[in-house]
Formats: C-alpha cells, structure tokens, sequence
C-alpha cells in the first residue's frame, strides 16, 4: 500500500464514522455489570492494521475500554498453546448455540454436559479453568504476557472498577460454573476460576491495540511490527474458524451474511474484526443490540465490508 491508499483509507474511516455515530440511538450500554453502564453510549471508534503494520484510526480510539468477551479468544489461545486440541475440546465443544451468551439452558440438556463452545459464558469459564498456574495472578500472567506481546504494550491492565463490578454480580456465572464443576468438566476451586474468568475479562484496551491483535489473527499469528510468529498457524486457525461460528453469539449467521469477517465482540462495546492476510480492525461503539453486540460497530463493519469488498464468503 502507498501514502496515496493511507490517505484513502484514513479519510473512509472518519467519513463512515461521522455517518454511522448516531446509529447508536439504537441500542444501550450493557447494565447488568454496573460499571459498564457509566459508559457514553454515543462514543464510535475504529483502527485498522493494515497488513504492513501501518495503524490508521478515526473517532473515538484513543478511549478504554473492557475486552469482556473478546478476551474468550486470547484464554483460548493460552489453553490451546499449554495443553494442545484433544484436551481442550474434550472439555469444551466446537459447535455454536443459538442462545444468548450467557444461556444455561444447553448445559443441562445436551449430553454429556459440556459448553457448546469456548465463547459462550460457560466454556469460557471451563477454558478459564484449564489455565494452570500456583495463584490467579499466575494464571491471568499467562494471558497477560501473550497480550501484551501482541499488541506491543507493557502497560496493559486490568481495570479494577470493572473485574470489582463484575464480581460482584456474576450470579449467572456462578451458576454457570458450579454446574461444570458438578458435570466434572471444571476442577479445582471454582471461586479462584471465576476469579481468573472477570479479571482476564476486564483487561483494558483501545481499539488500537484490538486492531493490533486482529491484524497478527488475520496473518496466521504472524506479527509484522515485531517480525515473529507470535501464535502457532494452528491456533490461529481455530481462533478464527471459532469467530466466524461463535464470535458474533447468536447474531453470528447474520453478521457472516452481513458483514462477512471473522469477528469476536463483547459487552462492553468492543469488535475485534480480522480479514485474513489484509488486515485487523478493532472497534468500539458501547450502545448494544439486543444480542450483546455493538449496534454502530457493527453497522461500521458491514459499511466498510461492502465498500471495501471484505466478505471473506
Ligand atoms: O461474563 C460476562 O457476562 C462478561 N464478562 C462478558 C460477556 C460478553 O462480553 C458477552 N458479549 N457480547
């Protein structure tokens, strides 16, 4: 890509989030986790990593924000890397839901009784559960040192207001995990799990560095900026192939058909968006849809899918 396509590029993004902003009259921001709920609902972000590495944002980028479910990706990714594939899908399964995220309902009637998938809420907690480690903090260092290699920041945190809020109001979650505990499928102490689950969800971002992480997905883990193989090609693969299927929850068929790029989202407003071997795009618009996802984000992503021709289908 030249300077002329940057330029390009940079004035599409600003020009499409000007006239996507007010999409978000559409939607609000998550509530059941209290301090989500302080977000401003009208904030529109977005960066794009382009395959040589150069990042171009426009709106709101520069504003934090929680990974919340988008993290499912990286704990999956730490779990896959210590334990390989047979352990981790003998405990948690490769199949969308058509559920809610948070849904119980499958967990009992499906036999045995597994998560469908690791980006639903209950196999997220089992794939938590599968992060070894002597104390939490160990645990959640492992997903933490692979974040901040890959998005290049040493600073990256987690936000203490938010993992508190989450904490302390996660009854969904607690059931969710005192079932896989009686199903056998989480071991070992269930409130430290948790604990690891809300404070790897609650790690702080911007959609800089969710582009960043996009971009190194949509490269097969390779990362340009530093010129490693961050990820084998393998686990990126299944990441991916996880995003198309499950990333979207149970909005995930109508955004391959609408938009068309692997994607992941998470409640408190955040898209991360890989368009395999062109580039990685992060977004954050934290007015929700009915299903948990960005309601401007993803309105952002079908307008540049089409424009720029994105669909991987
Ligand atoms: O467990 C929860 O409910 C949140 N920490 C994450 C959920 C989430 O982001 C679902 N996203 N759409």
């Amino acid at each position: 890509m030249d300077k002329m396509d940057h330029i390009n590029i940079q004035q599409v993004l600003e020009q499409t989030v000007q006239e996507t902003v007010s999409e978000a009259e559409k939607g609000e921001v998550a509530s059941y986790i209290p301090e989500l709920a302080r977000q401003d609902k009208r904030r529109l972000g977005i960066s794009v990593c382009l395959k040589d590495g150069t990042l171009l944002s426009a709106g709101d980028a520069h504003l934090p924000f929680t990974l919340q479910s988008i993290s499912k990706i990286f704990s999956l990714m730490v779990a896959l890397c210590e334990h390989g594939e047979r352990y981790v899908f003998e405990r948690v399964g490769k199949e969308p839901t058509g559920d809610p995220f948070n849904s119980i309902i499958k967990l009992e009637t499906i036999k045995p009784h597994k998560p469908l998938n690791p980006m639903i809420n209950a196999g997220a907690i089992a794939v938590a559960g599968m992060i070894p480690g002597a104390t939490v903090e160990k645990r959640l260092e492992k997903i933490m040192r692979l974040l901040r290699k890959m998005t290049g920041n040493p600073e990256l945190r987690v936000n203490y207001d938010v993992y508190q809020s989450e904490k302390q109001t996660a009854d969904r979650n607690r059931a969710l995990a005192y079932f896989l505990k009686e199903s056998k499928i989480l071991s070992g102490d269930v409130e430290e799990t948790l604990d690891l689950y809300f404070r790897h969800c609650s790690i702080e971002v911007t959609t800089v560095e969710v582009a960043r992480l996009a971009a190194i997905l949509a490269a097969d883990g390779y990362d340009i900026v530093s010129g490693e193989q961050l990820l084998p090609r393998e686990v990126a693969r299944i990441c991916k192939t996880f995003m198309v299927t499950c990333g979207m929850y149970n909005a995930s068929g109508e955004f391959a058909i609408d938009v068309g790029i692997p994607a992941k989202s998470g409640v408190a407003g955040g898209i991360m968006a890989s368009v395999p071997q062109r580039m990685g795009l992060g977004v954050f618009g934290p007015a929700l849809d009915e299903k948990g996802n960005s309601v401007a984000g993803v309105k952002l992503l079908q307008r540049l899918s089409d424009m720029w021709d994105l669909s991987i289908f």
